[in-house]
């Protein structure tokens, strides 16, 4: 039997967070969907064609070790605006999820337009501020040098450029369930997701 969760939002939501526990909880398999445009972003920067780079992915590229730096997020969020590139990662995306056993897959569009008839649907948001202020803490914590300012700067860009987009833009499904993050500790959070979740199985 297949049950799929989408879960959805902008960067830094804690949608990567609540997804795997969201997923080890229920015993499901998870799907990064980010990965996969990452990967594609992340060949463009070699110089190649990024339409040739999402027809030819296969699963060792989602291994690269570099698919979480900033300059591929960019990278993939240039690369998400194109259809070609978004309808060639589709049916690995649909086959995921109705996997059986069950399935959580995060992203932009899992709930509007890769899993429109998911059995759960959540949307992860935080403002802007909070979501910078948690990836900075992040680089940092890895040794990057950054700024505050440019971090904020490159969430805010990127999320005009995911929402405002004609393919598949960032949007809140009408039936999902939205899940604010901004004051909520990584366990209320996950907890809100989980019954959620739980109230949609039934
Ligand atoms: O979730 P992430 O930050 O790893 O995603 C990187 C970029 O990939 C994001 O800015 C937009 C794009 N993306 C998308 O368009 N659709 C998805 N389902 C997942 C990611």
């Amino acid at each position: 039997m297949s049950f799929t969760i989408a879960i959805d939002g902008p960067a830094a939501a804690g949608k990567g967070t609540i997804s795997k526990a969201v997923a080890a909880h229920f015993g499901f398999a998870h799907l990064d969907t980010g990965l996969l445009y990452r990967a594609v972003g992340a060949k463009t920067l070699d110089g190649t064609d990024a339409i040739a780079a999402a027809q030819a992915l296969v699963a060792e590229d989602l291994e690269a070790d570099n698919l979480r730096s900033p300059e591929v997020a960019q990278a993939a969020s240039r690369v998400a605006v194109i259809a070609e590139v978004r309808a060639a990662l589709e049916d690995f995306q649909r086959a995921f999820a109705r996997r059986a056993g069950g399935a959580v897959l995060d992203g932009r569009d899992i709930g509007t337009v890769i899993c429109p008839n998911a059995e759960a649907k959540l949307f992860v948001t935080a403002s802007a501020e909070v979501r910078a202020e948690r990836r900075f803490k992040e680089l940092v914590d890895k040794g990057l040098e950054t700024r505050f300012e440019t971090v904020l700067a490159d969430v805010k860009e990127r999320d005009a450029r995911d929402r405002d987009r004609a393919e598949a833009p960032m949007v809140a499904a009408k039936d999902a369930t939205v899940i604010d993050t901004s004051a909520l500790s990584i366990d209320d959070a996950i907890a809100a997701a989980v019954s959620a979740i739980e109230a949609a199985r039934g």
